[in-house]
């Protein structure tokens, strides 16, 4: 008998990133051409178990190279997935083997990380799942991937206008069509007084949602896959910017035959419906009161922060306000050059990724980054491969986040403790912005 090496080799499980076609649109309209993982919008939930390991080979059956992003993970620095800084691009019909630890629970995505602007947006992405190892005492554990989509309601099409100076420059690419799941008429049915844990990731490229519950009582019981301390009711409007997300706990407490549901603020300012939430049955004859909060995850303290050193990253650039100069590709350029290069924005003067990090960090250093909105657009800032803590002027500290939103003329200062070596973007999670300009990085040694 002949044994070959592949009998032993244990299989990695696939990740396909290949091209298909999907009814986004409602019926009667066409359906819409995508590039996919394994041939759905949005890209199989993938669920592990934290401590594990995960393993996926990318194979690309696109005609384009590709990476994936495990957004959110404290991953080892060659499993980030950034083409151009942590690996290669994968070539068309070639495959890339991603293996890393699961440190943390709680809820993550992941996307392409080539040419994102336009990868992300013609639907490469999908959620990545990390149960505790006791999962809270809920009934149904659901997953909502928002996004929306800017589709030609005449061919099907996305409307390709990937590198439109106009969608770069302002507040990036908003979608004409919101969806859950793949679908924009997203239905969840549920029972009266059931408990769900819904997972919301904002998959969007720019879109920042204000979301509110209607027929159900609920509490915010983390951000960013990060347990908060304790859970906070939700009493307001939540916003999820992109890349964000935020775990709730909800009871349903609409009766049998209502409907409940998750709404977003329109561009209007009206509430329309994300996730329909239709009411039949009941599980149980009361209502259980506020959830336990969620067991932490292994590293959360920041040591330091208060006697940490602090440096400047001021958000700069876009229409309206422009830049004076900036670096770009090791060259000071003014305005007009770099608008004749497709670049819009800047951080603390630097275009794009230069040669150099924005900081150099011996490993358990800590650092504060007071990034100033020069703008007139928000920006969704996000770190890789560590996650941070918003840090007030008076001291206090914002629950672990890897993504925050900074306003127009606000202030953000992040404080996060340089515990994983390797080479980490800091980047607008805008894609449009982080595709023109705004993206930077930093190293920990
Ligand atoms: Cu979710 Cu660098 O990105
Ligand atoms: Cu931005």
């Amino acid at each position: 008998m002949k044994i070959t090496r592949r009998a032993y080799a244990r299989e990695m499980p696939l990740l396909t990133a290949k091209a298909a076609k999907v009814q986004l649109a409602p019926e009667g309209y066409p359906a819409t051409p995508v590039w996919s993982y394994d041939g759905t919008i949005p890209g199989p939930v993938i669920r592990a178990v934290q401590g594990s390991r995960l393993e996926r080979r990318l194979t690309n059956m696109l005609e384009v190279p590709t990476s994936i992003h495990w957004h959110g993970i404290r991953i080892e620095n060659a499993m980030d997935g950034v083409a151009g800084l942590t690996q290669a691009a994968v070539p068309s019909g070639e495959s890339f083997d991603y293996a890393f630890d699961l440190p943390d629970a709680g809820t993550y995505w992941y996307h392409a990380h080539k040419n994102s602007m336009e990868q992300v947006a013609r639907g490469l992405s999908g959620a990545l799942i990390i149960e505790e190892p006791t999962p809270p005492d809920v009934d149904r554990d659901e997953v909502l991937m928002i996004d929306d989509w800017l589709l030609d309601p005449e061919t099907g099409l996305f409307v390709d206008d990937f590198a439109a100076p106009m969608t770069r420059s302002h507040g990036g690419q908003i979608g004409n069509l919101v969806g859950v799941n793949g679908r924009y008429d997203y239905r969840l049915p549920a029972r009266q007084n059931e408990r769900l844990r819904l997972r919301l990731i904002n998959a969007a490229n720019a879109r920042i949602f204000g979301l509110k519950l209607e027929g159900m009582t609920g509490w915010t019981v983390a951000l960013d896959g990060m347990p908060l301390g304790a859970p906070e009711p939700v009493t307001d409007t939540l916003v999820l910017a992109p890349a964000q997300r935020i775990d709730l706990i909800v009871d349903v407490t609409a009766e049998e035959g209502e409907t409940a549901g998750v709404l977003f603020a329109a561009a209007d300012e009206s509430w329309r419906l994300l996730a329909e939430v239709p009411v039949t049955g009941r599980a149980g004859s009361t209502l259980r009161g506020a959830p336990e909060p969620l067991p932490r995850n292994p590293r959360m303290e920041i040591a330091g922060i208060e006697v940490a050193p602090v440096l400047d990253m001021p958000l700069q650039g876009g229409a309206m306000r422009g830049l004076d100069g900036a670096r770009f590709n090791g060259q000071q350029l003014d305005w007009q050059e770099l608008v004749q290069q497709g670049q819009f924005w800047a951080l603390a003067g630097q275009v794009g990724l230069g040669d150099t990090p924005f900081a150099t960090l011996s490993r358990g250093e800590t650092l504060r980054i007071r990034m100033k909105n020069e703008t007139i657009f928000p920006h969704a800032m996000h770190l890789h491969g560590m996650h941070f803590r918003v840090r007030k002027e008076d001291g206090t500290l914002g629950p672990l986040r890897d993504t925050v939103l900074v306003m127009p003329n606000e202030v953000t200062e992040i404080a996060f403790l340089a515990d994983n070596p390797g080479k980490w973007l800091l980047h607008c999670h805008m894609l449009g912005h982080a595709a023109s300009g705004m993206t930077n990085w930093i190293e920990v040694s």
